[in-house]
């Protein structure tokens, strides 16, 4: 996949080439990633790319020329019929099912982050696919938020893990929260390893951990429950579980 990233701050997306899956999946050629820096296309040789805001009130603006400048840029340099997303607190939640499909139709993508008070309507008016938002707080850029979803998309490329069943078997995959995990040794502070992780029964293993994805997902996330549904089993199940607590 083709990624161009528009940032002020080109540097930080180092982080994304050189450190563990998504640097492995660069080695691979599993992924491209041009970033453009809007202080390129400045008009003054200052570089500047911002200005006041119309009406006033606090803070700077990212202008329309150069942004739209380095969109231009961004898209050529990864070619095709690339979705341009910028990151706003004002966008739509990013979520897996978002990513999945964008990895299912989209060969190039361009990621535009903004800084400061924000970007100049008007780009985001003419070249802009989709704002999205990556939680309800507020962080200084949008070179955080890219990262965030240039690493879980580069996961979810074939070939970028070394075990691709493992992408199949996390948080938010089938609705659900993950089930809690254990590993050496068996007793940590007086605390054991449920007894059927011992058992070698990998049918009984599973049945576990479904369950326990569910009860999850129920006292952390009931949200993600609403949005799923249940099949009978399970809200038997759950209604079970619930009652056994009381
Ligand atoms: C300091 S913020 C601007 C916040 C803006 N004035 C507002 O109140 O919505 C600078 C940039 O960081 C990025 N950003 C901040 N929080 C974000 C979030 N939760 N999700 C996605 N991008 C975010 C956006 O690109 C934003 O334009």
């Amino acid at each position: 996949m083709k990624f161009a990233v528009v940032s002020l701050m080109p540097e930080m997306f180092d982080a994304i080439r050189d450190f563990g899956v998504t640097s492995r999946a660069f080695e691979r050629n599993l992924v491209s990633l041009t970033v453009v820096n809007p202080r390129t296309f400045a008009e003054d040789r200052h570089g500047t790319v911002d200005d006041r805001p119309y009406g006033g009130g606090p803070g700077m603006v990212l202008k329309a020329e150069p942004m739209l400048a380095a969109v231009a840029a961004a898209k050529s340099a990864v070619g095709g019929s690339p979705m341009v997303v910028h990151f706003s607190p004002r966008g739509k939640p990013l979520d897996q099912g978002m990513l999945a499909e964008w990895v299912e139709n989209f060969d190039e993508m361009v990621l535009l982050t903004s800084r400061y008070e924000g970007l100049d309507e008007r780009v985001i008016e003419s070249v802009v696919d989709l704002e999205v938002c990556v939680g309800d707080f507020v962080v200084s850029g949008g070179e955080l938020p890219a990262m965030m979803a240039l690493d879980a998309l580069i996961r979810l490329l074939p070939g970028a893990l070394g075990d691709e069943s493992s992408k199949n078997d996390e948080s938010f995959i089938d609705g659900l929260l993950e089930y809690p995990q254990y590993t050496r040794p068996e007793t940590v502070g007086g605390r054991g390893v449920p007894e059927v992780l011992l058992s070698g029964d990998h049918k009984a293993i599973a049945q576990w951990r479904q369950e326990q994805s569910l009860i999850v997902t129920q006292r952390m996330r009931p949200d993600l429950l609403d949005r799923r549904g249940l099949s009978d089993q399970e809200a038997r199940f759950l209604d079970t579980a619930s009652q056994k607590l009381e």
